[in-house]
């Protein structure tokens, strides 16, 4: 089979929880090599369509595509290869804790591949080395940082050398300098590995130094779509509130109003 011209696609795609419409009838075609930056307020649906790439949920309506792979209706033999050509760093990354650093990075090696141990030691080194911490493989989760986990996790999402990295939210919860360390990295990865890559974040100065391109994703529906440039200096008020992060006043008002509820409460008043 000939390779689709892009590393991943959504078409028509519409999911619901029960009554909750999330993805509204979505169309979205990610280029292979290129690194795409998904912007969007909480609850608006950005991990709900990470996880449709990887076949982690299914959409009600609509297609889902991974290089030639049609995902939506895929079966167990198909989803085993997207999961091994599609390294995911999830929101909340979570390490195994009972597992040493060389375990949990070299996880998806006992999974997928045939290596043997010898081979995996190599391959765990080897992504170890990437993220900057070789040498930790004996070390256990709870002994590290958040910023050392948030690295360990992205040397197991990049460890059988995927064609696409799904990073959701990676900088969330670090420093400044820490969160630069993780996007030198998605830079970096990118360049040595030549995979592509589509990052879920809230951070605006992060998303500015790694994306080649930007999309908003608002109320389950694609609102601007753009290279860094044409989406920082983008007119729709929409856009501009998430470049400059500035909440709107329906936003205000209900913080207004939950201060207020909360100054009561502890002034032993009634709400
Ligand atoms: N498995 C699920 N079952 C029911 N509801 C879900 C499920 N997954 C997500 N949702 C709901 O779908 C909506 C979108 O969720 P999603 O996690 O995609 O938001 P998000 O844009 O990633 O937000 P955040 O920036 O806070 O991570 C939310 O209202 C969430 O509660
Ligand atoms: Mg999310």
């Amino acid at each position: 089979m000939t390779a689709a011209s892009y590393i991943a696609s959504l078409k028509n795609v519409s999911k619901s929880f029960g009554t909750l419409r999330v993805l509204r009838d979505l169309n979205i075609d990610f280029e292979r090599g290129q690194t795409t930056v998904i912007l969007g307020p909480s609850g608006t649906g950005k991990s709900v369509l990470l996880k449709h790439i990887v076949g982690l949920l299914r959409p009600d309506a609509g297609e889902v595509y991974f290089d030639d792979i049609r995902v939506d209706d895929a079966d167990e033999e198909h989803l085993v290869e997207l999961r091994r050509r599609i390294g995911f760093l999830f929101q909340m990354g979570a390490l195994f804790d009972s597992m040493s650093v060389g375990e949990n990075v070299g996880f998806p090696l006992v999974e997928h591949t045939r290596l043997n141990r010898a081979e995996r030691r190599e391959r765990i080194d080897e992504a170890l080395r990437v993220v900057g911490l070789a040498g930790t493989e004996p070390k256990m989760p709870a002994e590290l940082s958040g910023g050392q986990r948030k690295r360990i996790a992205l040397a197991r999402a990049v460890v059988l050398h995927p064609d696409l990295v799904l990073y959701d939210e990676p900088t969330t919860g670090l420093d400044p300098i820490r969160a630069d360390v993780i996007n030198e990295l998605i830079i970096r990865l990118n360049d040595e590995l030549g995979n592509s890559s589509i990052v879920v974040t809230h951070d605006m100065a992060s998303a500015k130094k790694i994306a080649d391109r930007m999309v908003l994703l608002y109320d389950g529906r694609i609102v601007c779509d753009a290279t860094p440039e044409e989406f920082l200096n983008s007119e729709d008020p929409l856009v501009q509130r998430f470049v400059q992060g500035r909440a709107d006043d329906g936003d205000l008002q209900a913080i207004r109003g939950l201060d207020r509820r909360e100054t009561a409460v502890q002034n032993g008043g009634g709400v």
